[in-house]
């Protein structure tokens, strides 16, 4: 699957946003080295806390099938937004856990788009390794 087949998988995910709060959508795809798809969108909630955004909706999705880092092509998040959703502070730490440094993040709102990747996202990362003393 190319990129840009990806990016609009995950525009696809963004149809199922649930955002009436913000009524910012947000959408998600991880397309694993097997060809498998996982979809996320934004999920928000009254309590606004509770709110999960679409990307790790996603790979949490692809995580609880259990696929892992090593398994992950690609994951494309997109928005309707007129910037680019660039992932949140929480999202990058996530991902930074949950994605190989060099996997292609690529983001898009339908009229920007960027590729990059998490090392790019979050520099000096804080990560298991400094749990161990
Ligand atoms: N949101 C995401 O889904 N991903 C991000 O990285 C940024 C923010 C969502 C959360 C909330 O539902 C809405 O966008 C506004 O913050």
């Amino acid at each position: 699957m190319s990129h840009e087949e990806l990016i609009n998988e995950a525009f696809k995910a963004m149809k199922n946003a649930y955002a009436p709060y913000s009524k910012y959508h947000v959408g998600a795809c991880v397309l694993c080295k097997d060809g498998t798809l996982f979809y996320g969108a934004n999920i928000e909630n009254a309590s606004f806390g509770g709110t999960n955004c679409g990307e790790r909706s996603a790979i949490f999705a692809a995580y609880s099938n259990g696929y892992r880092k090593q398994d992950i092509e690609a994951i494309a998040i997109v928005s309707d937004g007129n910037t680019l959703a660039s992932p949140c502070g929480i999202c990058r730490q996530v991902l930074s856990e949950l994605l190989e440094q060099d996997t292609p993040i690529l983001l898009s709102n339908g009229k920007q788009r960027m590729d990059t990747c998490i090392s790019q996202l979050l520099p000096f990362q804080f990560g298991e390794s400094d749990l161990s003393r």
